[in-house]
């Protein structure tokens, strides 16, 4: 590892719990890599420290870092300035603070979507989805296909009313989405007219990988299937959507180019992002 010195830049992870993060691994592999004298730790901050904390980054070498549960919504309230899109998502997952003034960023739109156009190609200008849950992480992605134009997307929601509220406030900035039940006969509607099915509900995650959202019977198309779920890395959906011929993009995908795009933001430089997926699959497989 290289020398932390006094002009080491620090970056913290803030969250609560911590105890499963791959983020700190995948940043100070690629800070090593490239030579980069930059230190990315995780604090597990409690509820009442949170405000005490954030104040504090000033006072050391901070250059940013990331927000995660439960604080993404709350660190708003601490920034100096917004992103504006992250002030549409409603909520931040990366910070930089720059001569003093600290900024919010919410990079998981993105690195979702920068996951589907690096390994499958697909960009969301003109594209049909499918997105399974209404809560924060779907509520990025959604927001940032429709930055993007995507032609169309279908939410699908267990709770109705929180499917059709995102569709509405989404359509304010583009018209494109519409809320439909989340039950695997309504899907199997839609998905004909489809590219990309998401799931972005919790169902699926271990301990309770025999779970699945949806259950789809036939496919007579050829389309994209994603999960943000990577533990496991192949969910059930995941494996019976590739039963059906689908294509797949794991969570790896969200999780490593969420990290690059906040990478970029701290350091204006592109990390190595193919041995960062081998780093992660490669701890995920052999879990
Ligand atoms: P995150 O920030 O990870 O997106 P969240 O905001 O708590 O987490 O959202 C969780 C999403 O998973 C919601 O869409 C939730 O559906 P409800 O709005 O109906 O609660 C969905 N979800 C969680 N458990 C589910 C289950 N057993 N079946 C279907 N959807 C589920």
């Amino acid at each position: 590892m290289k020398e932390i010195n006094i002009s080491t830049k620090l970056l913290g992870l803030f969250g609560n719990p911590l105890s499963f993060t791959l983020s700190p691994l995948m940043h100070n592999t690629a800070f090593q890599q490239m030579g980069l004298n930059y230190l990315y730790i995780p604090f597990e901050v409690q509820e009442e420290n949170f405000a005490a904390t954030i104040k504090s980054l000033r006072y050391f070498n901070f250059v940013g870092g990331n927000v995660t549960s439960p604080f993404k919504t709350r660190i708003m309230e601490y920034l100096d300035e917004i992103d504006e899109k992250a002030r549409i998502i409603g909520a931040v997952n990366t910070i930089s603070l720059n001569n003093g003034v600290l900024k919010g960023f919410n990079t998981d739109g993105e690195g979702f979507v920068e996951s589907l156009r690096y390994e499958k190609n697909v960009e969301p200008k003109g594209s049909r989805f499918i997105i399974l849950g209404s809560g924060g992480a779907a509520r990025a992605i959604i927001m940032t296909l429709a930055f993007q134009e995507a032609d169309k997307i279908y939410i699908a929601n267990r709770t109705f009313n929180k499917a059709l509220e995102l569709a509405e406030e989404v359509n304010k900035i583009r018209k494109c989405a519409e809320p439909v039940e989340l039950n695997s006969t309504e899907i199997e509607r839609y998905i004909q007219e489809v590219d990309v099915i998401i799931n972005t509900t919790k169902v699926g995650m271990y301990p309770d990988v025999d779970k699945t959202p949806i259950e789809i019977k036939e496919i007579d198309k050829k389309m994209v299937a994603c999960d943000i779920i990577y533990n496991p890395i192949h969910t059930k959906f995941l494996k019976s959507m590739m039963q059906q011929g689908c294509d797949i993009v794991t969570g790896v995908g969200m999780l490593v180019n969420q990290g690059a795009e906040a990478f970029k933001i701290w350091t204006g430089k592109i990390p190595p992002r193919e041995q960062l997926y081998s780093l992660i699959n490669n701890i995920l497989v052999n879990k």
